[in-house]
């Protein structure tokens, strides 16, 4: 069997987490292949509600392998605390279910210092980043003077290069923001310590990927954040420093595109936004508050309450042809239930032009010019959180999935309609 990506389609919070989960059902691997802890992918399932930040959500099926890819970006010291976590409630994640790939490069407490004062240095252009250090680790990443995870196979060399690092992070923190040093000491020792207790799980994660595919089994490549968070396909510069599209994953685990055979993009049947940037269909009013208190939208990772507004299919048709989406899951739809009546914007308008498709490439300032052109649509007042069928919908949310699925022109085969593992809708 080959691999299924699961990506998100929108800004990243779609409910990723559950559909993986459901996924791993079937699966020999749930692959993380990008980001880091910035993630917060949330699985509600044997009565836990995991909040998972980099450990894969595979991880409750004793069956499945998770790999933390090549492509992301790991804070050894969270990495430790989610295990320690887990552990604590009785999850296996020892080193025989969980690896770390050698070729993921590491976040240091000082690259979360730098992230948060360049942030601070943007002032009122600030991207309003989790603060995780995520861009500063793949910047360093890029500069080629980053430190990869297979370097805590041998503590000292590593707690060396760690210092090395953390040396230039201070000349930049004193210098260039005017911060006072963090202690190199404090940090190597840290670090060292954390090595010793991480390097059982190092693996050559291309090979692991490799067997398994060569064995015919099911690979899950599971995207954090969101496509329209893509540093190259997505709002820059209020983006994340990763690949969130499937074509990250080709990258980021080390597979062939022939490999990959469905990738599934998560939609909430809004759209919410955390952090800042453009955001064409965002409610301001007291409706986008109703959204945000229905549907709990407060960041998994930062707390911070996420921005909502109607579904964007001009944003959708760009996310199904930058990820060619086989097919879309449609999550939240409950949340929905008693509001009024819908809205969905199916073009923009741009300087007075009708456009269709998402202006991503021209970046930030040309997409806040966007106006959303709205299609209206009736609602439904019923609780639908016990549907399981499709055709048991009101009629009202059945006309809306099927309109999404036309103005996006990818099925949708996944519909959540309440938190839990089971109250989803499935093929
Ligand atoms: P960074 O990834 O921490 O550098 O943040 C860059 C932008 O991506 C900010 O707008 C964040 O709010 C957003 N972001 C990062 N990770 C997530 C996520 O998992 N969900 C939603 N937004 C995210």
């Amino acid at each position: 069997m080959p691999v299924t990506v699961i990506v998100g389609a929108q800004w990243g919070d779609e409910g990723k987490g559950r559909v993986v989960d459901y996924f791993a059902a079937q699966a020999a691997i749930v692959a993380r292949f990008n980001g880091g802890d910035n993630a917060g992918h949330t699985v509600i399932a044997e009565g836990h509600k995991l909040a998972l930040h980099l450990v894969p959500s595979g991880i409750l099926y004793p069956h499945v392998t998770c790999l933390i890819g090549a492509g992301t970006v790991v804070n050894p010291l969270t990495l430790l605390r989610e295990i320690q976590t887990l552990r604590d409630i009785g999850v296996d994640v020892s080193p025989a279910h969980l690896k770390l790939s050698a070729a993921a490069h590491l976040v240091l407490p000082t690259h979360r210092v730098l992230d948060g004062a360049a942030d601070m240095k943007r002032g009122y252009e600030a991207i309003g980043t989790t603060k995780r250090g995520i861009g500063p680790a793949y910047a360093d990443k890029m500069a080629r003077v980053g430190l990869r995870a297979g370097q805590m196979r041998d503590p000292n060399h590593f707690a060396e290069a760690v210092g090395t690092l953390v040396d230039a992070h201070n000349e930049r923190l004193v210098n260039l923001y005017g911060l006072p040093a963090q202690s190199t000491d404090q940090i190597v020792a840290q670090l060292h310590q954390a090595a010793v207790e991480l390097a059982p799980y190092l693996v050559d994660g291309t090979a692991l990927v490799g067997r398994a595919l060569a064995e015919g089994k099911l690979v899950i490549g599971e995207g954090a954040q969101g496509t329209l968070l893509d540093i190259n396909l997505g709002t820059y510069p209020f983006v994340t420093s990763s690949s969130p599209v499937s074509g990250g994953l080709l990258t980021g685990l080390g597979v062939g595109p022939k490999e990959v055979t469905r990738v599934v993009g998560i939609a909430k049947a809004y759209t919410t936004r955390v952090g800042a940037g453009p955001f064409p269909t965002e409610l301001t009013d007291v409706l986008g508050e109703r959204i945000r208190e229905a549907g709990h939208e407060y960041g998994t990772t930062t707390g911070r309450p996420r921005r909502c507004g109607w579904l964007d299919a001009v944003l959708l048709r760009y996310a199904a042809q930058v990820n060619g989406l086989t097919d879309i899951a449609l999550s939240k739809l409950d949340i929905l239930s008693g509001l009024p009546s819908l809205r969905i914007a199916v073009a923009y308008d741009l300087d007075g032009e009708r456009i269709e498709h998402f202006p991503a490439e021209w970046g930030a300032e040309a997409v806040s010019r966007c106006r959303p052109i709205y299609e209206e649509l009736p609602s439904w007042e019923e609780d639908i959180s016990g549907v399981r069928r499709r055709e048991d919908l009101p009629a009202a949310a059945q006309a809306y999935v099927a309109r999404i699925e036309e103005l996006v022109g990818v099925p949708i085969t996944f519909i959540s309609v309440g938190p839990e593992r089971e109250a989803m809708i499935v093929p």
